[in-house]
């Protein structure tokens, strides 16, 4: 049932979340080989998409020109991840995977309450729809100025990312405000750094949150073998 939080299945839910071009993807990658070296059983995926019924949601936001009402955008955010909680984070969590999730319902209380000004109960309400409860074991924000993070990225992208620089800064404020109401739960990593810093000051974080390894360790081989 996915009505318990992450915390109460044998895997471990890891979401990582920040403005566009803040580097998520290069430190989901990074992660993700540490954990693996660990004896973690790695698995990352994005939002939206990461099931069929997901990857068809984000074609519609993202690449038609359909521009959703803010209250659609919302609800198609919260449909595709809806899928992909049932479909592939509880299944996964269940087999005592660590989950890797490229956004989460974090980016939809900083984007659809932070940049389009919903109001946050009817956000926190549809998020909590979405995932039946289901709240990440650890979240790390990956915080970058927009300005930098737009001359990184480079080019128009995606509608979102072409909305004005004061819906960005928004979008900022509200992770750090989800890093300050919960502290324990929601980690700022400074984006501004060189890749591999940024994956050492995640890892530094990461790795004494994570349970002992579910996977016994391999034998050593014994002399000749
Ligand atoms: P994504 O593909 O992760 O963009 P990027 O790779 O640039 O980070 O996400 C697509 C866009 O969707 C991104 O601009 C953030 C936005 N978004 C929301 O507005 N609400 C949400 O709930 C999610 C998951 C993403």
């Amino acid at each position: 049932m996915p009505d318990r939080p992450a915390a109460t299945r044998p895997g471990f839910l890891l979401t990582i979340e920040g403005g566009d071009g803040a580097g998520k993807s290069t430190l989901i990658a990074a992660l993700a080989e540490r954990a693996g070296a660990a004896g973690w059983r790695p698995l990352v995926v994005r939002e939206p998409g990461g099931t069929p019924l997901g990857e068809a949601v984000r074609r519609l936001l993202l690449d038609a020109a359909t521009a959703p009402a803010a209250r659609a955008e919302l609800l198609l955010f919260c449909a595709a991840r809806a899928q992909l909680v049932a479909e592939v984070i509880l299944p996964a969590l269940d087999a005592g995977m660590l989950v890797l999730c490229d956004r989460f319902g974090d980016s939809t209380v900083a984007y659809q309450h932070g940049g389009r000004g919903l109001p946050l109960a009817d956000v926190q309400a549809a998020v909590a729809a979405a995932t039946g409860g289901l709240t990440p074991d650890l979240t790390l924000v990956l915080d970058l100025d927009p300005g930098a993070a737009r001359a990184r990225r480079g080019g128009d992208g995606d509608y979102l990312e072409r909305e004005p620089a004061a819906f960005h800064r928004r979008v900022r404020e509200a992770f750090l405000a989800a890093a300050r109401a919960e502290p324990e739960r929601v980690r700022v990593v400074d984006a501004a750094a060189p890749a591999a810093a940024v994956a050492d000051a995640a890892w530094a974080v990461l790795a004494p949150r994570l349970p002992a390894s579910p996977v016994p360790p391999v034998p050593p081989v014994p002399p000749g073998g």
